[in-house]
């Protein structure tokens, strides 16, 4: 029986388990995993080479005696039911002051629910989000933590050892009680899809529309990944492209079925902001556009029944010039929604998020992570009452220089036939967003019309009614 002397413990030894915890153990810490698969023990006490170090067992007695207290426990199991399981079975063997964090994307209310019901055995709970993917969590990931603010000061050094840095910064910060880092988690996974959908927009572009081919989209993303667009989503996109097919002739990106998958942080991101008042619109088209993506069998179908525009090839010098502007615009409008729903999230739900705080720990480490990151932080350190980062005016130049091209590409792709939702969304959404004056007095008319639901009017105070039927 190992002695109760190990500084942190983690269940769920699947690749990201694994990953974490030896990232733990690089630091200078003692670990423990837990896994009811032998052989997912086995592998990590192989890579670990050290039980001083790095022990593991399938027994969850023998895992929590092997912790020091207060026992710091991370779970890095699927969301949903499996993490309520997991709960009820250590309750038992734990502590008052012991641990739990769940980091894997778990719904907002159930971490709030979990953290209320283990409050009351005097058990801290805390989500903690973590992005970066499997490397990420190996070698530096952008951690999300939030729950009770004492508790986490046993859990700091290790998180700050562990996580990316930024210039030395580590990319982790307590963000706010309850499901504070869990939401920020869930919005990351927004704006991740938004980023992912424009991206994808930008490809059928150039693809479509320029006659590039996977060479020359390796070279305008890799180009693009060494300006402003810097990015991890934008590195990768250079690297897919230049990936051979191992099964096959050519680029593997060209065999890879169009329906993409989605586990539903990017859907809850855009559900709640709904019943926020929050538009989103940028983040809502990604999630309808993966959806779309599914039809295929329908897709495929209603080509045959409709004609397509034939397309205008255009200078690839040109085209690549606007795509890089219209997708940094796309980029700056797709985290101004992000925040935006965070801004309000945490007046709604009493995070009291730091907006900047949040976009600096997201500046390494997470899939999001890009250049851009550290002036939209710098804009909400300037203005920490900010409601939008279109508000901010370090952004205005940013916003309005590349303005003029995104309504070139959403016209051209009108024209053209090529659909490119996420980057006419944020264009209508930023159209909107500065109009003083929108057409819903209209609506509120019609409203009134049907319904008698009312309206107010702008040259007086009031709530009025006419009766529009004469
Ligand atoms: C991260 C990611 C990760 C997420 C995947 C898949 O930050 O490391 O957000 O948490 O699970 O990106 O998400 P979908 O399956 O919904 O695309």
């Amino acid at each position: 029986m190992p002695t109760a002397s190990y500084d942190f413990g983690l269940i769920g030894l699947g690749v990201m388990g694994r990953n974490f915890i030896l990232n733990v153990a690089n630091n200078g810490f003692t670990t423990f995993g837990q896994d009811l698969d032998v052989q997912k023990v086995s592998a990590l006490l192989e890579e670990g080479g050290n039980l001083q170090k790095v022990n593991a067992s399938t027994d969850i007695k023998t895992f929590v005696q092997a912790l020091s207290k207060p026992r710091k426990i991370m779970l890095l199991v699927p969301a949903g039911k499996i993490v309520d399981t997991v709960i009820e079975n250590l309750i038992p063997l734990l502590d008052k002051d012991d641990i739990i964090i769940d980091s894997g994307n778990s719904f907002f209310t159930d971490t709030d629910r979990r953290e209320g019901y283990l409050a009351e055995k005097g058990i801290h709970f805390f989500g903690a989000g973590v992005s970066g993917g499997a490397k990420g969590a190996r070698l530096g990931p952008s951690i999300m933590p939030g729950g009770n603010k004492e508790a986490y000061q046993h859990v700091k050094p290790i998180f700050e050892a562990v996580a990316a840095k930024y210039n030395r910064e580590p990319c982790v910060a307590y963000l706010g009680p309850k499901s504070a880092g869990n939401y920020v988690k869930m919005v990351h996974n927004g704006i991740e899809y938004g980023l992912m959908q424009l991206t994808s927009e930008m490809y059928d572009l150039l693809k479509s529309g320029g006659d590039f081919t996977n060479n020359e989209l390796h070279s305008t993303f890799s180009k693009w990944n060494k300006g402003r667009l810097q990015s991890f989503l934008v590195q990768i996109t250079a690297d897919i492209f230049a990936q051979d097919d191992d099964l096959g002739e050519g680029k593997l990106v060209d065999k890879i079925l169009d329906k993409a998958k989605q586990k539903g942080t990017g859907k809850w991101t855009s559900q709640n902001a709904m019943d926020l008042g929050i538009p989103t619109p940028s983040i809502d088209i990604a999630v309808s556009m993966r959806e779309i993506s599914a039809l295929k069998n329908e897709r495929i179908q209603a080509e045959k029944l409709y004609q397509q525009p034939n397309v205008t090839i255009l200078p690839k010098e040109k085209l690549e010039e606007l795509a890089e502007q219209a997708l940094y615009f796309s980029f700056i409008i797709t985290y101004a929604q992000g925040l935006h729903q965070l801004v309000v999230a945490s007046k709604e739900y009493g995070y009291a998020l730091k907006i900047a705080e949040i976009a600096k720990i997201w500046r390494a480490g997470c899939i999001i992570r890009a250049g851009l990151l550290a002036d939209i932080s710098d804009a909400f350190a300037t203005d920490k009452e900010l409601p939008n980062l279109l508000l901010s005016p370090a952004f205005v130049e940013k916003v309005q220089g590349t303005v003029s091209a995104t309504r070139e590409l959403v016209a051209y792709g009108a024209e053209n036939g090529i659909p490119l939702p996420g980057l006419s969304n944020s264009l209508t959404y930023f159209d909107a967003y500065t109009s003083s004056r929108l057409p819903l007095n209209l609506i509120q008319a019609q409203r009134d019309y049907f319904g008698s639901h009312t309206y107010e009017r702008l040259d007086r105070e009031g709530v009025f009614h006419t009766e529009w039927e004469k």
